[in-house]
Order: C-alpha cells, then structure tokens, then sequence
C-alpha cells in the first residue's frame, strides 16, 4: 500500500486541475461542517494526510492540526508543503489501525478524507481503526471521513477511470485508472502518461493498489460498534460522501 502512495507522491498534485484551490475549496466545505456538527473544535488529527490536501487547509484556516500518514514520502512532502506556506503541522509516519497508540487522546476532531479509510480491506481492520479513532477523541468530539460512494460504482474488469490531461512546463500527463473487480475487492491500476512535448515521447509510470469497495451503510454500521453515536451520512456539502459521527 505504502509502496503505491510513496512512489504516487511526486505526481500526487496531478490528480487535481489545481491542487491549491482545492485545498482551499475542501477546508472551506470541512471548515462549515466543523462549525455546525462541533462549533468547540481547535485541534484536528488527521489520519490519512497524504501530501496534505485537508491538513495544510484546515491549518490555514487556524485549526491546530496533528497530520499522520502511512506513506513516508507522503508524509515528507506534507510537511514540505506546510512549511513552504509558513503553517505549523505535525506530521508523522502512523497506520490508523494504531493511531491512539502512536498519538494518544485528547482531540476534539479526527478526520480521515478521500476514501483512505477502504485502503483497509476487511471490516475488522476497518473497525480495529474507528476503535482507534474513538479513543484519540475527547467526550464529544467528532469522526468525519469522507469515501467514495461504491453503490453508484459499476462492478467488473477492465474498468477505465479517466483522471485527466495536465499539462506542467513542456510535460503533458494524461493519468486514468484500470479497476478489476474481484468480489467486493478490486485492484487497480493507475496509468500517468509522461509526454515530453518537445521531442513528443512519452513514458508510462504504472502504480498498483488495492480498495476495499465498502457501502456507506456498512462503514456507518462500523463506526456505530467502534461506539461513535449520531451516526450519518451526508450528501452534497463536499465532492463524496461524508460519514460523520460523535464520542
Ligand atoms: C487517496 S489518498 C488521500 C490522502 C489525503 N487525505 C488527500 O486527500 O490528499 C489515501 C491515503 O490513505 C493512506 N493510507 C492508506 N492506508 C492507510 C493506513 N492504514 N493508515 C494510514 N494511512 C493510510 C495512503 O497512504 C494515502 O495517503
């Protein structure tokens, strides 16, 4: 898993059209969830950082935030990316399945965004990490994930995702995933085409992964018996479905 995000890390940016106004258009939709689920909120742990998308947002919005991530080339380049913006964020190398282990308790809010949670591929592991994430919360502090909706998803081989086409400098990249369906799991296969533009040759650099393609109902049902209450699912207040619930 590590393997795929470590070596995603220096391309990771392509996957948005602009990586920056996203970080600002997804703190800003988190930011109005916060005030109106957990308006007390100050610190934030995040559990799946990546390069940073939600955590160098939500830092700049003024939230103390604590950032962890599997990946150690991600968690580098999101501390990279944090102190070129002058933010203060702690970040370090955790798998959320021990997150309390490795930063205690005492947050008022843990997040995990962009369906990392379904990384994990089997309920336990997944419960084993809402458990987790439970225990780093105060009384009344909030869970939000965010995950891709999998009802909606078609089921098969040879699936093609279309990301896009960027273009940086003189290198075009046209990046698409190749899912195959195996049961309720599917590998995928993520294409970047490398394009030098002025001599018009390319390379491919192809990265494998694996998703667990989880129902919303099932993930709320987990955070439930990890003991999270007021659980739901909320729809159209940012780009997938977020699954929220309270300590
Ligand atoms: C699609 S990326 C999202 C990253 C970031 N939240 C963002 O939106 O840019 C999924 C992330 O989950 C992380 N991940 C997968 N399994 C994990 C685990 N067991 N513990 C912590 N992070 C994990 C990956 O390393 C990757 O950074």
């Amino acid at each position: 898993m590590n393997d795929f995000y470590d070596q995603l890390t220096p391309f990771y940016p392509l996957i948005f059209e602009d990586w920056d106004d996203s970080i600002e258009q997804q703190s800003n939709q988190l930011h109005a969830l916060i005030r109106k689920f957990w308006p007390d909120t100050e610190s934030v742990l995040d559990v799946s950082c990546g390069i940073g998308t939600q955590a160098i947002g939500l830092a700049q919005k003024g939230y103390k935030v604590t950032a962890s991530d599997l990946s150690e080339k991600e968690a580098e380049r999101a501390r990279q990316e944090a102190d070129e913006r002058s933010l203060n964020l702690d970040v370090s190398v955790c798998d959320m399945r021990q997150a309390f282990d490795h930063h205690g308790s005492g947050f008022d809010l843990v997040i995990s965004a962009d369906n990392s949670v379904p990384h994990l591929l089997n309920d336990n592991d997944i419960l084993t990490a809402f458990k987790q994430m439970f225990a780093c919360l105060k009384s009344g502090g909030g869970c939000l994930i965010t995950v891709r909706d999998y009802e909606k998803e078609e089921r098969g081989r040879n699936l093609l995702k279309p990301y896009g086409v960027r273009v940086e400098g003189n290198k075009r990249y046209i990046l698409f995933q190749v899912w195959d369906f195996e049961g309720d799991q599917y590998s995928l296969a993520f294409h970047l085409v490398e394009e030098d533009l002025s001599t018009g040759k390319a390379i491919t650099h192809t990265l494998h992964s694996r998703y667990y393609a989880i129902s919303t109902d099932q993930l709320c049902e987990l955070m439930r018996e990890a003991g999270f209450k007021n659980v739901q699912r909320l729809d159209n207040v940012f780009y997938q479905p977020v699954i929220i619930g309270t300590k």
